[in-house]
């Protein structure tokens, strides 16, 4: 058991990788979209639950997936990822946990690794995890899991950059979230589902993906009802099992390519998505005058018309998604007329605007609020990538510039996107990596 990565990531390497991109051809043809990384990421979490093997299936090749077989397989547990053409599988087997720990050197290159520390607390009675700290969009605090579960009767002490928590046996209790968390209520929902008694979760994120680990968790024998609603309603019992589990599509990989078919006035078939998830972003494309047309699981984006400005606000699911909001002010610097984007979940998520300036675009920030005005040409140019979301729309930007333009610090692009350049390719793209693998010594890291 525990076999890594078929091809591996350069797990110990300080990869600088590059990607230089010649824009200006329309994207054109059929691509594919992997699992959800924002679903893979508690579904993992969730084999921490119980001591018999989780199989879980349409798991992206992405980052932050090996980060988190890292952070399982330091506890003790056994995750055995295999890719290749037919699997995206992976098999974890959480029987002998020496150590209920997520150490600062892991979380702090992946803060969703916080996601541990429910199940741990639930299945060891005691989870000791590094706090967080913030990010190039945040400060992301983890108060309100903590306070859940308290809720449940946890002990919790919080030094040296670590949360202690501790209890003999989580008790079900009414949980009302001050903010909508989507980690957050994923979190407390993986906790509840051993809990003794019955946990009423109000205020809780509605996410495609809380409804997806639910899937999960009740597969593994949980019993939980209303997830993807605001209200959860969990009956916690004594033990769960083994299951397996196809993980979702991932409807922000979709969003980035259909805003890259838009952007580019090209005609591209996104397949291998749930249309349902992304009703919000159709909405506003048939506003900006982007043609759409879908089946159950693709959705055919045709970019021949201008593009209209239209305004854009980001709201928790279903709203319009904070994490489609760097990739739509790329396309809003293209539209005809002012786009006014208020980013409302998190405080600083505008970090890909002045990159985008640097490459022609007029954008004016003004505290939550992005003005965009268009149509304003780009030109290629040497840009820095911040983080996930930000460079993807860089790399939106770079497919419609004239000329070349090289993104830097292309790892942040890696932790979510399942080589995003070969598939770009596939659709006419003129897009490749220059990679530069220094292993870590030699870069000083
Ligand atoms: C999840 O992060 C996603 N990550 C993020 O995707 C996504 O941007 C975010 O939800 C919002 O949709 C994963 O699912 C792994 P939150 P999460 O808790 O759960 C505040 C990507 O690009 N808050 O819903 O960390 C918080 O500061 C990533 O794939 C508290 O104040 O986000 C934020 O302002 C980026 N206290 C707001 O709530 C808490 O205890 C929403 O955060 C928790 C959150």
């Amino acid at each position: 058991m525990g076999l890594a990565f078929a091809h591996a990531l350069p797990e110990d390497d300080f990869d600088m990788d590059k990607f230089v991109i010649r824009g200006g051809n329309p994207l054109l043809g059929t691509i594919r979209v992997s699992g959800a990384k924002n679903a893979a990421l508690p579904a993992m979490a969730a084999a921490l639950l119980t001591d018999e093997p989780v199989i879980l299936e349409n798991i992206p090749q992405v980052r932050d997936i090996e980060t988190t077989r890292k952070l399982l397989a330091a506890m003790g547990a056994e995750v055995e990822l295999g890719y290749g053409r037919a699997q995206h599988r992976t098999t974890l087997c959480c029987r002998n946990l020496a150590s209920p720990e997520a150490s600062y050197e892991l979380v702090k290159t992946m803060r969703a690794s916080t996601l541990v520390l429910g199940p741990l607390v639930a299945r060891c009675g005691r989870a000791r995890v590094s706090l967080p700290g913030g990010c190039a969009i945040g400060a992301r605090p983890i108060d309100l899991h903590i306070k859940g579960l308290e809720s449940l009767g946890a002990t919790i002490v919080q030094d040296h950059g670590y949360v202690e928590a501790s209890a003999k046996r989580l008790k079900g209790a009414e949980i009302v979230f001050d903010k909508i968390t989507v980690t957050g209520t994923e979190d407390l929902l993986m906790a509840a589902a051993l809990a003794e008694g019955e946990t009423v979760m109000q205020n809780c994120a509605r996410e495609p993906e809380v409804a997806d680990l639910a899937d999960l968790l009740n597969k593994m024998g949980a019993r939980i009802e209303g997830a993807g609603t605001s209200t959860i309603r969990i009956k916690g019992v004594e033990k769960l099992h083994g299951a397996k589990h196809r993980i979702i599509p991932d409807r922000i990989e979709a969003a980035t390519f259909i805003l890259a078919g838009a952007l580019t006035g090209g005609d591209i078939n996104v397949a291998g998505c749930d249309p349902h998830h992304l009703d919000a972003l159709l909405q506003k494309l048939k506003e900006v005058g982007v043609k759409t047309t879908h089946t159950k699981e693709s959705i055919r984006v045709m970019g021949d018309n201008p593009l209209k400005a239209s305004d854009v606000v980001t709201e928790e699911y279903p709203g319009f998604p904070t994490d489609v909001q760097a990739q739509y002010m790329a396309l809003a610097t293209q539209a005809d007329g002012t786009s006014i984007i208020t980013e409302n979940i998190f405080e600083n998520r505008f970090m890909h605007a002045q990159e985008l300036v640097r490459m022609g675009a007029n954008i004016k920030i003004e505290g939550r609020r992005a003005i965009v005005r268009g149509k304003a040409p780009l030109s290629g140019a040497a840009v820095l990538a911040s983080d996930l979301r930000a460079s993807a729309s860089l790399v939106l930007a770079a497919l419609v510039a004239d000329g070349e333009t090289i993104i830097d610090r292309v790892y942040h692009i890696d932790r979510g996107y399942e080589n995003i350049e070969e598939k770009l390719r596939g659709v006419g793209a003129q897009i490749r990596r220059l990679g530069e693998i220094l292993p870590k010594k030699a870069a000083g890291a």
